[in-house]
């Protein structure tokens, strides 16, 4: 039998614009055909999550399920690297025991990255420190996608706690390499670093009526103890309230990787807005990580994706 060689997925600048296109692409073909059989297999992935998670963990389980693989999860806390393991030493074993792809949540940023030449697991970021996380960020694209017909030509604004989030910096990736134009717009102290030709550094207003798509960000409060604005003040400077969905124009889309903080970066009473589409990114995710499964496992992307 054919064995593909070992494919990470760790940061979207590794991953060319085609096989970008190819994902999508299968996605969307998971996605429209939901009951598409795919025959057992013997692969094993396993999950290592260092990391609290919901959507990003049981969504790479539900869709390794739907793609046949056998699934394992390392429970973290009650695993050897408790027993001062090294990580590299973990995937080692889990090699040894035939694993041949991992779905990794760490707050290192460093690690994955570490153990890219040294293991032949595959391995697949599930979110690192304040970096990465390229699958959320193609989640987010099949949703665009889906939305407004079109994955180039777009005015991406990026609101809130930048600095801290790897959705922002993997969007903020993944955009540039499509030629999108990003405005971001955060707080005092959570600003990003991040220049380049199609990123521009406006305040609230702005990034809301140039943006066709916007995407608000969870302020991490477990990486930083210098929230100085209190909750209500956050809604009221960096939020969307009614009165800022009221003055969108109905073709705008509003995006959350969630968890969203209710009452801080959306008022909870506009989640049912039509504009407002955090479900169908978490509805999105399991095709899109169908899609990036395949890819690493069978090699699979197959059709182009036309704009
Ligand atoms: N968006 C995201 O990564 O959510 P979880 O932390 O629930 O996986």
């Amino acid at each position: 039998m054919h064995m593909r060689q070992k494919q990470h997925f760790i940061d979207l600048n590794q991953i060319n614009n085609d096989t970008l296109n190819g994902l999508l692409s299968k996605a969307i073909f998971f996605a429209q055909n939901p009951s598409f059989p795919k025959p057992k297999t013997e692969h094993l992935v396993a999950s290592l999550f260092m990391e609290p998670s919901t959507r990003t963990e049981m969504s790479f389980k539900i869709a390794s399920a739907k793609l046949g693989f056998i699934h394992v999860d390392l429970n973290a806390d009650r695993s050897s690297l408790k027993k001062g393991e090294t990580f590299e030493e973990t995937l080692h074993a889990l090699q040894t025991m035939g694993v041949r792809s991992a779905i990794v949540r760490t707050k290192d940023e460093n690690l994955l990255k570490e153990q890219q030449q040294k293991t032949e697991i595959s391995l697949i970021n599930a979110g690192s420190g304040t970096s990465h996380h390229p699958t959320q960020a193609m989640t987010d694209l099949l949703t665009i996608k889906k939305e407004l017909g079109r994955t180039t030509n777009l005015k991406l604004a990026i609101i809130g706690d930048i600095k801290h989030s790897r959705v922002a910096n993997s969007n903020i990736i993944l955009h540039q390499k499509l030629g999108n134009e990003l405005f971001l717009c955060a707080p005092n102290g959570f600003e990003s670093p991040q220049t380049g030709k199609n990123i521009h550094h406006v305040d609230f207003q702005t990034a809301l009526k140039e943006a066709d798509v916007i995407m608000l960000l969870r302020v991490q409060s477990e990486r930083h103890d210098h929230h100085k604005i209190t909750k209500e003040n956050y809604l009221l400077e960096f939020g969307m309230t009614k009165e800022r969905l009221n003055n969108l124009r109905p073709e705008q889309i509003i995006l959350h990787p969630g968890p969203f903080n209710r009452g801080v970066e959306i008022d909870p009473d506009i989640l049912s807005d039509t504009r407002v589409k955090i479900w169908k990114q978490v509805e999105n995710s399991i095709p899109m990580r169908m899609a990036i499964l395949d890819w690493i496992i069978n090699g699979e992307t197959n059709e182009k994706l036309t704009n």
